[in-house]
């Protein structure tokens, strides 16, 4: 009922609908239309009513709201479908869930919030309510190999879009965080499910600090927010979709082959490049200059001298950004 009340005021962009063509349409009593619209205005929707016109549907809600999602993305496959929570333990367990009962390519997760979000390595993931916590499922057209590179496609696709959307300098920190200033504003977490020599599909699980206080974080993590670096909250639905129309853009070019262009553009994006950083990796601190990374998406530091590579696994950066 809600979204077909939606699809009635946006039928005709701009203008106002009257109350007793909603009814008649719906086959509901006036009395029952207006209810449903005060239900819309609690999620958010700004409704315009006028005695004689009716009603007018002038702002959609800057939280999350299937019916804004998909009536906004222009993507082919991502989104197409989209399974939506208010709360969940974690959208990427979800994900497996939905994967053993056949999904489709390109199906989205998102929850309000997560009860057991998690990291890289099993780390807790704070995920309160505001935020934007999703999991995409794919099935790309790729190797191994090469589908384990699409958690940088991840990382390109989403500093670009919060660039571009909210003008801040966002950068990613290898593997799998952006940051703003040093400190951890979105966290990545790809994960690949099936058998050798089966279809791969995986699971790209995306946290974002949308509209969170910086308090609703514990103060010990090295974290920000868009709320807080921006004194404002920001409109979850145009973040979501604009964030999977570029990462679609990106998990085709990587379909195309075109590996040095995604290396090419992670680089543009990387914190500390050509600094001195420290890696550490078994309880072992390496010093050197952070070189880049290789083709197949292993960071690549400069000590004596000498290149050494890193792929991953437990590995922890640590830039002279403030990021601790
Ligand atoms: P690395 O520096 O190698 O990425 P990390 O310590 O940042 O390591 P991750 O697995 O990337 O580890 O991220 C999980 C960590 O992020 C948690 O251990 C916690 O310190 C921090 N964290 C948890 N929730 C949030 C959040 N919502 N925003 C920012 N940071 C968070
Ligand atoms: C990291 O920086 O270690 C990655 C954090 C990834 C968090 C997201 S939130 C949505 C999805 N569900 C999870 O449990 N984790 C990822």
């Amino acid at each position: 009922m809600r979204n077909e009340i939606l699809n009635l005021l946006t039928s005709r962009p701009g203008k106002y609908i009257s109350g007793e063509a909603i009814s008649q349409n719906l086959g509901i009593t006036r009395a029952a239309v207006w209810k449903q619209i005060q239900v819309l205005r609690e999620s958010g929707y700004d409704i315009e009513a006028q005695t004689k016109n009716g009603y007018r549907l002038a702002k959609t809600p800057l939280s999350l709201e299937e019916w804004v999602l998909k009536r906004g993305l222009e993507t082919k496959t991502l989104g197409r479908e989209i399974h939506f929570f208010e709360e969940l333990p974690s959208t990427n367990d979800y994900a497996k869930t939905l994967i053993r009962q056949g999904v489709q390519d390109g199906a989205v997760i998102l929850a309000q919030r997560q009860t057991e979000g998690r990291g890289r390595m099993q780390r807790a993931w704070e995920s309160p309510e505001g935020g934007i916590w999703m999991s995409i499922i794919l099935k790309p057209h790729l190797s191994l190999a090469d589908a384990a590179k699409l958690t940088l496609s991840t990382g390109v696709a989403l500093a670009r879009t919060c660039r571009k959307l909210y003008g801040l300098d966002i950068q990613i920190k290898w593997p799998n965080d952006l940051v703003y200033r040093g400190k951890k504003i979105a966290g990545i977490l790809g994960e690949v499910v099936g058998e050798w020599n089966t279809v791969q599909t995986l699971i790209l699980g995306v946290g974002i600090n949308a509209n969170l206080e910086r308090a609703d974080l514990p103060s010990t993590l090295p974290a920000t927010t868009f709320k807080e670096e921006l004194g404002q909250l920001i409109n979850l639905n145009d973040l979501v979709i604009a964030f999977l129309e570029a990462l679609e853009t990106e998990v085709e070019s990587l379909e195309e082959g075109d590996i040095d262009g995604l290396r090419a553009r992670w680089l543009t994006y990387a914190a500390g490049l050509g600094k001195e950083v420290q890696v550490e990796r078994a309880g072992h601190v390496f010093k050197g200059i952070l070189k880049g990374i290789s083709t197949s998406g292993e960071l690549i530091l400069e000590e004596n001298h000498q290149e050494l590579l890193f792929s991953s696994g437990d590995v922890k950066l640590r830039t002279s950004e403030g990021y601790i």
